[in-house]
């Protein structure tokens, strides 16, 4: 019976393989020989890197090299558990603080990911009787975290449509408890920028809570790279910035910044 399932497990996957390969939607990674550099080896060949998101090469800062080694020497390499059971060390707590002061913000949280970060807090902000209002070109991993709300309504608006947000926003206003907009900063895809002031202004007159995925906006615009809040002018208003150190910033990780209520930020931090 094992056996049988297990030849069944293969030939499904092989017939999707086939097929993947068929429609040329076979992915070969692409293997980086050194580190993510503007000039890289890939595969054996001198690349200049155009589609890294190392956008400061902060990931080859000798200052973050350095810390990075500083850090494993005198934490170890890993935590050892979830920062809820008995992996929260101090360097988080200090990098929160500072995260906090860089976005100007009472609070931050870091996550594992950005995806985590999505994927973690999103669920936690809408639930039954509320609605997440979302930019129809939305990165994927807020997708998957508004899919994550299970009992939340979801509605969307044109991109960047000011318009289009204000009618469904009053289509929303007498229906639902809580209504969550949600939106990525600088969008991933064609490094356009939601207009956040003014999404900010609309959900004022609606109640509204407001969401920004900064991930590509942290380090790159705003002055000294505070982001979308700094570039607007609006630093403090958004009520949740998330962002990711997979970008700017060089390393991986994912973050929270804004006002915290209690265990509101996610489900697993502790605090
Ligand atoms: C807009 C946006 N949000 C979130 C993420 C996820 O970040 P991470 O790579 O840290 O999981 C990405 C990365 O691809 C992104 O482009």
């Amino acid at each position: 019976m094992t056996q049988v399932t297990k030849r069944n497990a293969n030939k499904f996957l092989k017939d999707e393989f086939d097929d993947l390969v068929q429609n040329h939607l076979e992915w070969n990674i692409r293997i980086l020989e050194g580190g993510s550099k503007p000039h890289s080896i890939v595969n054996g060949k001198e690349v200049i890197m155009m589609c890294s998101n190392n956008y400061l090469n902060l990931s080859n800062h000798p200052r973050l090299i350095k810390g990075a080694i500083e850090a494993a020497k005198k934490y170890g390499a890993g935590s050892g558990s979830v920062r809820a059971i008995a992996g929260t060390m101090q360097i988080h707590r200090d990098v929160e603080k500072r995260l906090a002061r860089f976005k100007r913000t009472e609070s931050a949280l870091v996550y594992q990911t950005g995806f985590a970060a999505n994927a973690g807090l999103i669920p936690q902000l809408a639930g039954e009787g509320d609605v997440v209002i979302s930019d129809e070109l939305n990165h994927g991993s807020i997708i998957d975290g508004v899919r994550l709300t299970k009992k939340a309504d979801r509605a969307i608006f044109k991109h960047r449509d000011m318009a289009d947000l204000d009618r469904v926003l009053k289509d929303a206003d007498k229906k639902y408890r809580r209504i969550l907009i949600i939106t990525d900063g600088v969008f991933s895809m064609d490094g356009d920028i939601a207009p956040m002031d003014k999404i900010v202004k609309l959900a004022n007159e609606y109640g509204a809570m407001t969401y920004v995925d900064d991930a590509h906006g942290e380090g790159v615009i705003g002055p000294d790279g505070r982001g979308i809040g700094a570039h607007f002018h609006i630093e403090g208003k958004i009520d949740v910035e998330m962002g990711t150190f997979s970008k700017a910033f060089g390393v991986v990780g994912g973050l929270i910044a804004g006002s915290p209520t209690s265990c509101f930020w996610c489900s697993t931090c502790g605090y």
